[in-house]
């Protein structure tokens, strides 16, 4: 359907800032009552300059003269072009006005939908965010939204100039219907068949809205990886591949651009020419004060039929903007994390994984009957070789990923029925990819906890070995760790993610292959601590190194698809 865009865009828009739309409206019904004013200014004003007698006015100037002269105004050039003027600066001012509420409603109108995308991506399942595409959030956040403003602008603007154009049109009808019926029938034929563009535009919407999801996914994954690109001599291919994707993102920004001038810079002329072609046929000087009122109702005319219709046009090519944010918003609000449930204060016993079977796709289970428990206040490890799902059970502890069947425990309830945000609040957690912010040390701890003071931080750091190295920095403690903590060696960066855990001051401390950089002597004495925590912390150890699990109280090898415990006396020999 042509209209099918503009529509969409207007129920959303109305749905969301109701009062504002009616305030605009409001507005229009104002700002069109200045331009008949302005009618009926400019006819009489055009009668007085033919005929300064006035002796054949038209009827609407011999209203007009009944007006003044109830209010015993002079007729004279003055009098009847003061109030033209009034009239027209009084229309500018409530365009302005128009103007200024339009992007009102675009501004706000951006910033709910920011809003519902943060809430629904950053308060949805890891299992669904999982699958959603890096540069086609970037995309959405840095142009798609600058998009839908563009055709919400739009929309509110077709809004306000239909109702300007019935303005425009009435009082033309009221001096002549016929002609003024004639015009509006020409400019429906000229313009409808523009229409069908839309249709195009969409399409091009599409394309460009696929192309810059995938060139920004593209564009942020090279930076990322720039040091590997270096390493491996790629440069020269990551740029080619880069700029041939780029341009043609530029080719469909520049298809869409001239989509937006065809009608600006065909409509008008068209219409124009229609207008004179009528004017022609019928013209006599007699009638000039009449063409006068009808040709300002058409110069107002013309450019509000040729907005509106490259408004539709704009809204078709910037639909799937709108479409594609619609989507996320909806799917991530398929799949909230829950605030419901019991909540968690403190393990009182164990986690048990009772039947625990998992796999990303239920044909490749890879966690297979998998039972044990995870005593309160031991350090229960998980070994096993790359690949066997060891980080895998992590997420399904912290409710990250739901077993595909079985049931897991936090004591006696059942993982469902607990709050997972109450869960994940005394969890701390040191990741397999420590994944430190961009900014001090100090502040990557105290994002974890930021009650936090610098001799609170100095200790935690003291006890994993840390505390030596952020002392040698230039700047201690405020030292920067750059972009994901790259200025950092791979163990710096592993005991400030340890530490950061250990700000949270947590029940249950969960390691995935935390000390997998870290040298032999410092691993010793974080070990140590850790074993020294174990009197008060549930700790869960991921490590693919046996050495790791020396001070583990229970340790389970993953092997053939499931979890078998092994002994201190088996696994002992093996260190
Ligand atoms: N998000 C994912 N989607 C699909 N498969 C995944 C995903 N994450 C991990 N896998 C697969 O699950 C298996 C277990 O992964 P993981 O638990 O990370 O292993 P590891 O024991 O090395 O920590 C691997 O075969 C891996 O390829
Ligand atoms: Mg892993």
């Amino acid at each position: 359907m042509l209209l099918q865009s503009l529509i969409f865009f207007l129920k959303k828009n109305i749905e969301r800032n109701p009062r504002k739309f009616i305030f605009l409206i409001f507005l229009v019904i104002i700002e069109s009552l200045f331009v008949m004013a302005s009618f009926a200014a400019v006819v009489p004003f055009a009668d007085f300059i033919v005929d300064p007698e006035l002796k054949k006015a038209n009827q609407f100037t011999k209203y007009i003269i009944s007006i003044f002269s109830f209010y015993s105004i002079n007729l004279n050039y003055i009098s009847f072009s003061v109030l033209f003027v009034i009239t027209v600066i009084l229309t500018s001012i409530f365009s302005a006005l128009i103007l200024f509420q339009i992007y009102k409603i675009v501004m706000d109108f951006k910033v709910s939908l920011a809003n519902d995308l943060l809430s629904s991506i950053l308060f949805s399942k890891w299992s669904h965010l999982n699958s959603l595409k890096q540069g086609q959030i970037l995309n959405i956040f840095t142009k798609e939204i600058q998009y839908v403003g563009s055709a919400t602008r739009a929309t509110a603007q077709i809004f306000s100039n239909i109702f300007k154009l019935f303005i425009y049109l009435y009082v033309p009808f009221l001096i002549n219907a016929k002609f003024t019926l004639q015009v509006i029938i020409a400019f429906l034929i000229i313009g409808i068949p523009f229409l069908y563009l839309s249709n195009y535009a969409k399409r091009v919407g599409e394309k460009r809205t696929f192309h810059a999801n995938s060139t920004i996914d593209k564009l942020s994954e090279s930076y990322h990886a720039i040091k590997l690109i270096l390493g491996f001599n790629l440069s020269a291919k990551t740029k080619k591949n880069n700029l041939s994707m780029i341009k043609t993102l530029e080719n469909l920004e520049l298809k869409a651009v001239m989509l937006s001038y065809i009608i600006p810079l065909t409509f008008k002329p068209a219409a124009i020419v229609v207008i004179l072609i009528f004017f022609g046929g019928t013209f006599s000087t007699a009638k000039i004060p009449e063409f006068v009122g009808i040709f300002w109702g058409m110069y107002g005319a013309i450019p509000l039929v040729s907005t509106i219709l490259n408004n539709i046009l704009l809204t078709s090519n910037f639909y799937p903007s709108f479409k594609q944010i619609d989507n996320v918003i909806n799917d991530c609000k398929n799949y909230p994390e829950t605030d419901k449930g019991k909540k968690f204060d403190k393990l009182d016993k164990k986690i048990q994984l009772e039947n625990v079977n998992f796999g990303y796709n239920d044909e490749k289970i890879f966690i297979k009957n998998c039972n044990l428990d995870i005593l309160k206040n031991n350090i229960t490890s998980f070994v096993g070789k790359t690949g066997i799902g060891k980080s895998t059970i992590i997420d399904l502890i912290l409710g990250l990923q739901t077993p595909n069947s079985g049931i897991i425990y936090y004591d006696n309830h059942k993982i469902e029925n607990i709050n997972l945000k109450s869960i994940r609040d005394r969890v701390g957690l040191v990741p397999q990819d420590p994944l430190l912010f961009n900014t001090t040390i100090k502040e990557n701890i105290r994002w974890a906890n930021p009650e936090l003071d610098d001799d609170a931080i100095l200790k935690i750091l003291d006890k994993i070995d840390a505390k030596k190295f952020v002392e040698s920095s230039k700047y201690g403690l405020d030292t920067y760790v750059g972009e994901r903590g790259l200025n950092l060696s791979g163990g710096q960066r592993q005991k400030i993610a340890l530490a950061r855990a250990l700000a949270k001051k947590p029940n249950i401390l969960i390691l995935d292959e935390a000390l997998s950089s870290i040298d032999v002597k410092s691993s010793e004495i974080i070990n140590k601590y850790l074993k020294e925590l174990s009197n008060f912390v549930t700790i869960i150890n991921i490590t693919h190194e046996i050495d790791h699990c020396k001070y583990s109280d229970k340790v389970f090898l993953l092997k053939n698809k499931s979890f078998v415990e092994i002994k201190n006396s088996e696994f002992k020999p093996l260190l």
